[in-house]
């Protein structure tokens, strides 16, 4: 080759680079975006991989690929990564960058929520609770303890996403700044601003960042430089919130980045259902008028574990453990007539994907299998918290003892003889968020958060009180999000406060881990069967391991483990929901055994049986 030519092929190489480098921008001229410099529109789902066993990541991505959708909406909860300070977790469930990789397969760009804020109705919206080891930090403010957490966080993550980013070769065409940052309390422009050029400095210049708020949300949720976009649902009046969002964006596109498919359901609430016409007429007309929309859930999965978070809206308002959000694709991955419903009205706006839609994954019915009485949770003290109680005058909160979720136990001894039945109370509201007392080891009842109820108790002085504190989730909307737990004030006898405790922070997944090795070597006294006691029991399938939902007749209240993995909380009595969703890869092959584990709470029925099913129960019908 002649030194010319070779010039030549340079130059047209260049050529080609500059007429379509890789790159998502505004076209303010014409309102619209540009993908590749052709004009663009995204219709996007939202799915949470922290909600999906990683093993079904692919099933579920693919199903929104072929339903019509471009783009997937992701959150990435802080809590669910850095469970300690300075501690970091990105394998198997974490591994966002397998996630990026799985949308990418199904040729699925990702509009990324990394927070730090993601609300989600997620465990405190997503924030470490450790951030409340600190009482007085003030959460998503420019308060320095804040920001030097936000920072050494996004240092660590924000480097992962990088290379991920659309005009990196990735598949990250957008990125959020914090979260309808509107709705909070503090309006705080310095705390705003820090994340917009913490966000530059870590992702480049050439990132298009952006901010979602409700329509109330936009005069403390938006920022110069952030594109503001809104979120609403199919019963609001669309034209109105639009033209709300063009006065922050005029001749910007439009953009709905929470188009609600659904609700979700609160413990002792109604199982939510929306109407498809109404989602589908909605979008119909977001569509028309040429406008981007990402459907919020398009799929909700599950809250495990202690994930699931809370409302408050004049009282706390508990998650439940099915974060199904009635979406189009169900808790359990299957397409729901409202998807298909879905898919029709974006074919009428863009192409959707040859080949057929992949069908409802089989499920399995089997049971009764029947639990056997383990022992009382006060039994397995010295195993659920080996290391010394920790002694303190009054009762401290969950934050304080550093135990993050789940469970706290409160210890003292009775300073009096009760001959009369004495009340015994928490002043201002303080159980957070449900308090199970035990007097010598026999129930006493139950103290829970915005009841202001008292249990009426006799005893001899020196008998041993036992108060078991649950943390039922911690507030994730709302004007405060600082939701300490455990007993926040003061536990008071009659007229007499409560001194001299124990605290034993409980680690009851640790056990779990261990493959409840110690229900076995045990010898114990087996009384009861009201108050916190473990029940247990080990299974064979009937079949392959298939998809299976976990029915718990006559049990009410507890958490379920199944093989280790925390499966979530139950609250048969309170319902709506009525059962556990077991996603098929927990379950391990006939021949090999499975083990259950409940921590019944309350009381077991008469016959400690549980069912599995090839349906949910969500009690739709309850009211
Ligand atoms: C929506 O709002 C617009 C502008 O305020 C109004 O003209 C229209 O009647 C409203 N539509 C409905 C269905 O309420
Ligand atoms: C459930 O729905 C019924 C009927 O609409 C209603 O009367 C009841 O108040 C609802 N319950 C709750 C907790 O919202
Ligand atoms: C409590 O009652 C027991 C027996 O019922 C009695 O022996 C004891 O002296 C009483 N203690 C106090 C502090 O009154
Ligand atoms: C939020 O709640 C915490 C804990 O109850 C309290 O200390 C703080 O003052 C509250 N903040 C606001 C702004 O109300
Ligand atoms: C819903 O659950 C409640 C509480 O367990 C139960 O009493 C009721 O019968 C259930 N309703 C339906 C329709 O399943």
């Amino acid at each position: 080759m002649a030194p010319g030519s070779q010039l030549c092929l340079l130059f047209l190489l260049q050529f080609l680079q500059e007429a379509a480098p890789r790159s998502f921008e505004v076209d303010r001229q014409r309102g619209i975006f540009l993908l590749d410099g052709v004009p663009f529109r995204y219709v996007s789902g939202s799915i949470h991989y922290s909600r999906v066993p990683s093993p079904l990541w692919s099933d579920r991505l693919h199903k929104m690929r072929m339903s019509g959708l471009n783009a997937v909406q992701v959150y990435v909860p802080w809590n669910y990564h850095e469970p300690q300070p300075g501690v970091y977790n990105f394998q198997g469930n974490r591994d966002l960058v397998a996630f990026l990789k799985a949308a990418a397969n199904e040729d699925l760009l990702v509009i990324l929520r990394p927070g730090p804020y993601i609300c989600a109705e997620w465990e405190m919206g997503g924030l470490p609770a450790w951030l409340l080891q600190n009482p007085e930090i003030v959460l998503r403010t420019s308060d320095p303890d804040f920001l030097a957490a936000v920072d050494s966080w996004f240092h660590v993550l924000m480097p992962m996403v990088q290379p991920w980013l659309y005009h990196n070769g990735g598949n990250i065409i957008s990125v959020q700044v914090e979260n309808e940052y509107g709705s909070y309390f503090a309006c705080d422009f310095r705390y705003m601003r820090h994340l917009a050029g913490l966000f530059r400095a870590l992702l480049g210049d050439q990132i298009f960042l952006f901010t979602t708020d409700g329509p109330r949300g936009f005069s403390c949720g938006t920022l110069q430089g952030l594109y503001s976009t809104v979120d609403f649902g199919p019963d609001d009046n669309m034209t109105e919130i639009f033209a709300m969002q063009q006065k922050y964006e005029p001749n910007g596109p439009l953009v709905n980045s929470e188009y609600y498919t659904g609700w979700l359901d609160y413990w002792g609430g109604n199982h939510s259902k929306w109407d498809t016409k109404t989602l589908a007429n909605g979008l119909q007309n977001m569509l028309e008028l040429g406008a981007n929309v990402n459907m919020y859930m398009f799929h909700g999965g599950t809250n495990f574990g202690y994930w699931s978070g809370a409302d408050f809206k004049k009282i706390y308002q508990p998650v439940t453990t099915s974060y199904d959000y009635d979406a189009p694709l169900s808790e359990a991955g299957d397409p729901t007539p409202k998807l298909l419903v879905i898919q029709s009205v974006i074919s009428k706006f863009q192409e959707l994907p040859l080949g057929p839609f992949p069908l409802p994954s089989p499920k399995m019915k089997f049971g009764p299998v029947t639990l056997k009485l383990a022992g009382d949770l006060l039994n397995f003290l010295n195993v659920l918290c080996p290391d010394e109680p920790i002694q303190s005058h009054l009762p401290l909160t969950f934050e304080a003892v550093k135990q993050d979720y789940g469970f706290l136990l409160y210890r003292t001894q009775l300073p009096q003889n009760l001959t009369k039945p004495t009340p015994l109370w928490v002043k201002n509201n303080g159980v957070r968020d449900r308090a199970y007392v035990m007097l010598d080891g026999v129930s006493q009842g139950i103290l829970e958060r915005d009841k202001d109820e008292a249990l009426f108790m006799t005893g001899q002085a020196g008998s041993t009180l036992d108060v078991l504190l649950e943390n039922m989730g911690r507030i994730s909307f709302g004007y405060n999000i600082s939701d300490f737990k455990g007993l926040i004030q003061p536990l008071v006898l009659g007229d007499v406060v409560l001194t001299d405790w124990l605290l034993f922070p409980l680690n009851i997944d640790a056990l779990m881990d261990s493959k409840n090795r110690v229900f076995e070597t045990q010898e114990l006294n087996l009384k009861s069967s009201s108050g916190p006691a473990f029940y247990s029991a080990t299974f064979q399938l009937p079949g392959p391991p298939w998809d299976t939902f976990l029915y718990l007749p006559g049990w009410t209240k507890g958490q379920v483990w199944i093989n280790g993995f925390n499966l979530g909380r139950y609250w048969t009595r309170r319902g709506p929901q009525q059962s556990l969703y077991v996603p098929g890869p927990l379950l391990l092959p006939t021949g090999t055994p499975n083990i259950i584990t409940l921590l019944e709470l309350e009381h077991a029925p008469p016959r400690t049986q549980i069912q599995f099913l090839d349906r949910p129960l969500f009690n739709a019908t309850l009211h």
